[in-house]
């Protein structure tokens, strides 16, 4: 396949940057798409060029870290998957395809592609644990009985990897499918009820002081989730943020 891609390039956080075009051949079909980045890279190399740059890890769908904003959608046109799992047959031969870095306040670009995304840690580190003694006495976890129903949507919502495609596809820039994920993972297991107040209430004090927006329920961010997390999660922390209101008074 022969493509033709418009690629955000920016020196770095305080430049300004552009899309650049730039023709690429024989692309084959089973490629993915990061492995096609990585073939444009080796021909700018070899021109003397400075390679695109881009963010990834774990390529398996794990890490979160290959987040790309592709013909206007977070990890492009596929549903519930990473952009290191989209494929180049996605596509057709002679297709112009927009590449930009996740748009949102929060998320300043620090060069091309890559976003600075550490608000996802700031607000992780505000509450998103739980304290346990590892001193050698540690009740095993499994010693707990946890009801199935909710020890699958505990699980469902841990299953967040923290791209940040929610914040990407909101109108809004808003960091709640995110946020409540974090909150209800802990929140519909017993271990996480000890410091549910604290919890809720610092992550989301964190999360307004990042930047997010606000959730107008557009449901943008499920759509684009890769993990597909579910919009039932944003409910639980509303009511999680409200029971801690009323604990905190
Ligand atoms: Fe890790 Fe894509 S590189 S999820």
């Amino acid at each position: 396949m022969n493509l033709k891609l418009k690629i955000w390039r920016q020196a770095d956080a305080k430049s300004s940057g552009k899309m650049v075009d730039y023709n690429i051949s024989e692309v084959s079909p089973d490629m993915s798409f990061l492995e096609m980045l990585d073939v444009l890279n080796e021909g700018l190399i070899e021109k003397g060029e400075e390679p695109v740059e881009f963010d990834h890890d774990c390529r398996e769908g794990i890490c979160g870290s290959c987040s790309l904003q592709i013909n206007g959608e977070p990890h492009g046109p596929d549903r519930a998957i990473t952009t290191c799992q989209l494929h180049m047959r996605r596509f057709k031969d002679g297709d112009t395809i927009y590449i930009e870095p996740f748009r949102a306040k929060a998320f300043p670009v620090i060069k091309d592609l890559i976003v600075d995304r550490s608000a996802f840690d700031r607000i992780q580190q505000a509450g998103g644990y739980i304290s346990v003694n590892t001193s050698g006495n540690t009740v095993d976890a499994n010693a707990i009985p946890i009801e199935k129903h909710d020890a699958d949507r505990a699980f469902d919502a841990a299953t967040c990897i923290g791209c940040g495609a929610c914040v990407a596809a909101c109108k809004n820039a808003s960091a709640m499918l995110f946020t409540s994920a974090k909150v209800s993972q802990f929140a519909l297991l017993p271990q996480g009820k000890v410091e549910a107040t604290d919890r809720v209430t610092n992550m989301v004090k964190q999360m307004d002081l990042e930047g997010f927006g606000n959730c107008t329920n557009t449901g943008a961010c499920e759509v684009e989730c890769p993990k597909g997390i579910s919009l039932e999660n944003i409910a639980r922390l509303n009511r999680e943020y409200l029971k801690a209101s009323v604990n905190l008074d």
